[in-house]
Order: C-alpha cells, then sequence, then structure tokens
C-alpha cells in the first residue's frame, strides 16, 4: 500500500482494531463524526472470538494488532473490542507503548462508555453491564463506574452465545437466548445498560424490548466518537499529523462467507474489506 503521497510525507491514521467485525460499527460511527481523518480498521476475523479465551492470550492477540497497526502509520488507536480493552489496554498503554511508540497513543472503548453510563444515571440506580465472559471475568467495567461513582450498585451479566449467534447470522433467534441473559439485571432493578461488547448493538431493539422501555441504553457507537472528537480537539499533537484525506481502509485478517455476510448486514450499502496475512 503506498501511504505516502509525497516523498517523505506520512499520512497517518487514526487506527480501530477490533476481534472481528462487530467493531466496524464503531469505526462507521467514528467516520461519521470524523470524516476527514484517515482511518484504518483491523478485524482479527480469523482470530474472532476474543471473549472466550484467557486474559494472557487476549493480550498476545491485541499486542500483535496494535503493533500492526502501529507499523501501518496510524497515530493514535481505538481499541474498539471491549475484551480486548478490558484485558490487554492497561498493559499495552503501560508497558508497551512508552518502549515502542511513546508519542502515539491507545484508547479503549470501556471508560467512554463508564462515563456515559455515570453521566446519564441517578445517585440510587443499578447499573447493568452486559458482556463477554472475559471482559465480565476482568470486572474492568466495574472498576471504571465504581471510579466515578464508588457506591455505585453495579450487576454484571455475560452474554457469550450472543457474538457467535450475531457473526453466524442467527439474530431471529436471538430473543429467547436475550431474555434469559437479561433476567438477572431486572431482577436487581437495573436501570442503565451497558452494553459492553461491540456485537450488541446488532440486537439492541431486541435487548431494549426484553429489559423494558424505560431502561437506559449506553451504546458505545453512540458515545465513542464525540468523546474522540473531544479528546481530539483536547490533544492537538496527536490530532494535527492524522491526515485529512478522507480514505477509509478496511481489513481482516481472513474471509469467511459468515464474515462477508455479517459485513453485508452491518453494512447493507457495501464494504470493501482487505484480506491481510494473519498477525500471529
Ligand atoms: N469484540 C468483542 C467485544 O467487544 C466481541 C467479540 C469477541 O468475543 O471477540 O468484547
Amino acid at each position: 500500500m503506498d501511504d505516502t503521497l509525497l516523498p517523505g510525507v506520512l499520512l497517518l491514521k487514526i487506527g480501530v482494531f477490533d476481534s472481528g467485525l462487530g467493531g466496524l460499527l464503531i469505526a462507521r460511527s467514528i467516520i461519521h463524526e470524523l470524516p476527514d481523518h484517515d482511518c484504518l480498521y483491523l478485524g482479527d476475523t480469523a482470530r474472532v472470538p476474543y471473549g472466550t479465551r484467557s486474559k494472557e492470550t487476549i493480550y498476545t492477540f491485541t499486542h500483535q494488532a496494535v503493533d500492526y497497526l502501529f507499523r501501518h502509520d496510524c497515530e493514535l488507536i481505538i481499541v474498539a473490542c471491549n475484551t480486548a480493552s478490558a484485558d490487554a489496554l492497561r498493559r499495552i498503554q503501560q508497558e508497551y507503548l512508552p518502549t515502542h511508540y511513546p508519542d502515539r497513543r491507545v484508547l479503549g472503548v470501556l471508560i467512554p462508555a463508564a462515563e456515559a453510563a455515570v453521566e446519564a444515571t441517578a445517585e440510587e440506580a443499578v447499573f447493568g453491564v452486559l458482556a463477554t465472559q472475559a471482559t465480565v471475568t476482568s470486572a474492568a467495567f466495574v472498576r471504571e463506574i465504581t471510579k466515578l461513582r464508588p457506591d455505585a450498585q453495579i450487576v454484571q451479566q455475560a452474554a457469550p452465545l450472543l457474538v457467535p449467534l450475531i457473526e453466524m447470522g442467527g439474530v431471529k433467534f436471538a430473543r429467547p437466548i436475550i431474555d434469559e441473559y437479561v433476567a438477572p439485571l431486572k431482577t436487581a432493578g437495573v436501570s442503565t445498560l451497558i452494553l459492553g461488547c461491540t456485537h450488541y448493538p446488532v440486537v439492541r431493539d431486541m435487548i431494549q424490548d426484553a429489559m423494558g422501555p424505560e431502561v437506559r441504553i449506553v451504546d458505545q457507537n453512540d458515545v465513542v466518537p464525540g468523546k474522540l472528537r473531544d479528546y481530539l480537539r483536547r490533544h492537538p499533537e496527536i490530532d494535527g499529523p492524522i491526515a485529512r484525506t478522507g480514505r477509509h481502509v478496511f481489513q481482516v485478517t481472513d474471509f469467511t462467507h459468515s464474515a462477508e455476510a455479517f459485513a453485508r448486514q452491518l453494512f447493507p450499502e457495501g464494504i470493501e474489506l482487505q484480506t491481510i496475512p494473519g498477525l500471529g
């Protein structure tokens, strides 16, 4: 890929990483908010799902993905995957970044969602988190919400069947499974529910319906782009070098029939996915 227009002029980008294709929704929302900023999406479709894997494996995979995006001239990377944000981001920020790319940044999606949930929720309310098993086990959302509201009541629920079901085009079978998953959240009186996984916005209406109309749903697609814009405004040293040619490239590590069908479901208008060799 030719990344220079003029010799010696590097066109830096915003990188968006997800374990698979669910993060395309976040990428699309970011592109909608910042249409001129160049953007490179990477979905590790060869190894999705991450949410059922160990913390060490999630770190290794995320580290490889972040490294790939930096080698392909990303100035700033958004880890759109909640599982990777929960299990790998802090270590990448603290250990890898300072020694390898001290002037670049990696940001996750948990903190923006936790902030939005707390901003929108009254003191006595109960927070719910629906996420992958790895994200729930990490308790990362609980940590972030508690930092902002120390005495918050938080109920987490893992929804391991939803990612494979959505990826395989099985949305029409999802309702009874969603009913099972949300039952403990309803019993606990949750009034603000964070969709803590890239894929769940695909079934947001079903989740809203199952929880009831009075429950506030926090969808990262509504939150992350605005928070990113604010971040870039506050950090001109990061924003300044990012190219504004409106070039958006979407890459995946494997392109299967189900990936194609899922991409078509997310982007009925069509999207060009480039396949790159695996990251490992
Ligand atoms: N992208 C993951 C997340 O947001 C869901 C898919 C997976 O398990 O890898 O947690």
